[in-house]
């Protein structure tokens, strides 16, 4: 299986840290990565695990219990309806200058994105979407309390706030309050983070094969493939689980890798190639066997539908400001972290 091993990626020069590389080095689509855990990038068998049983509460990432309570379903299809709201609005507003999309990848564009979703949200509110904020619990959990009696939506400019600012705001009680609250700072972490790590591996991908412009929407979705930023998807186990493989366990957690799926010869021709003609021709990526970037049925991304044209948006921006990718001239870092992102310094303009 000499496809999947290599630690230098054919012609894409990234170097995964080396737990992800013991992964891509395993030669069966089921394997026990360590003592607890058994590693799966079966198509079918993935299928069936999604399929067991509906992802626990405390499995979940967005929608994870917040101030001591379940998050109630129709607060959760409030809040997907309120983000689709703030990111179509922010596709069709002028974006921030592209100057600040110059320095360190993926940082650069997370908090480009932030600031041009929420930045229209005034203090303390928009401190929910602040990188600097939000990677410290104490600072992060004093916005909270501070939004929590003040939940100020009146944005001095006069400028409309954020439809996810809204739900703070409208909160029936101080429970439903906090929950929004912890709603706004999870989505716009994940769909910020997620969206720059995705632009950021596209334009990586593209530079390092010489990819045109062309069809952005279709290069997307083959970065999805080749480096999807939901790279590794984890379930505890049970015995929901246990009759499914003789090689998982009731004791056995699971984890679910895309990465893996996404690179192996029996669901893809040239599997290492990064070929966005691939997906031309395709009515609905998301159909096509062995490719799961948003999840599979049971358990499928609720902001999927969002995902792809905002990172065609910033990528839109970013090319036509001239971004260049200043180094690493070759073998881009790819760091073990939970979402799957090639790190790289870029400059923007002459
Ligand atoms: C680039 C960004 C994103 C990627 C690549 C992504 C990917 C995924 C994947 C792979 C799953 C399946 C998880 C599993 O089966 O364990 C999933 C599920 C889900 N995602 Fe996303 N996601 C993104 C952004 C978001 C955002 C911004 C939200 C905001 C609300 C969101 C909400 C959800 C929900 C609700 C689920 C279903 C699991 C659950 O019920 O908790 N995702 N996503």
């Amino acid at each position: 299986m000499q496809e999947m091993a290599p630690d230098t990626v054919r012609g894409h020069s990234v170097v995964f840290a080396p737990r992800i590389q013991d992964l891509l080095a395993r030669d069966t689509k089921v394997f026990r990565a360590d003592a607890r855990t058994v590693g799966v990038s079966d198509a079918a068998l993935t299928a069936e695990i999604v399929a067991a049983r509906p992802v626990l509460q405390t499995e979940r990432s967005v929608y994870k219990p917040a101030a001591g309570a379940d998050i109630p379903h129709d607060s959760a299809t409030r809040t997907i309806r309120a983000l689709g709201q703030d990111v179509m609005a922010g596709i069709r507003t002028p974006p921030p200058p592209a100057r600040a999309l110059a320095g360190a990848w993926p940082y650069a564009p997370t908090s480009y994105l932030r600031r041009w979703l929420f930045g229209s949200d005034p203090l303390p509110l928009s401190l929910l979407a602040k990188r600097g904020i939000t990677r410290s619990d104490t600072l992060s959990r004093l916005v909270d309390r501070t939004v929590t009696v003040w939940p100020n939506t009146e944005a001095a400019d006069g400028r409309s706030t954020t439809a996810m600012a809204g739900l703070i705001h409208g909160a029936a009680d101080p429970l439903e309050r906090k929950q929004a609250i912890a709603m706004y700072r999870r989505a716009s972490a994940t769909l910020c983070d997620g969206v720059a790590a995705l632009a950021g591996n596209a334009l990586w991908l593209m530079r390092a094969t010489d990819t045109p412009r062309g069809d952005l929407t279709a290069a997307l979705w083959e970065t999805l493939r080749l480096l999807p930023p939901a790279w590794m998807l984890y379930r505890n186990g049970g015995e929901a689980y246990a009759g499914l493989h003789p090689d998982l366990g009731p004791e056995d957690n699971i984890a679910l890798l895309p990465l893996l799926m996404h690179r192996h010869p029996d669901y893809w021709p040239d599997p290492l190639d990064f070929r966005p003609q691939r997906w031309a021709e395709v009515a609905d990526p998301e159909k096509t066997p062995g490719f799961m970037p948003f999840g599979f049925d049971g358990a499928r991304c609720w902001a999927k539908h969002l995902v792809v044209p905002l990172a065609e948006r910033l990528l839109t921006v970013a090319l036509d400001h001239g971004l260049t990718i200043r180094g690493p001239r070759q073998d881009a870092p790819v760091p073990l972290r939970s979402l799957l992102s090639v790190r790289f310094e870029a400059s923007v303009g002459a």
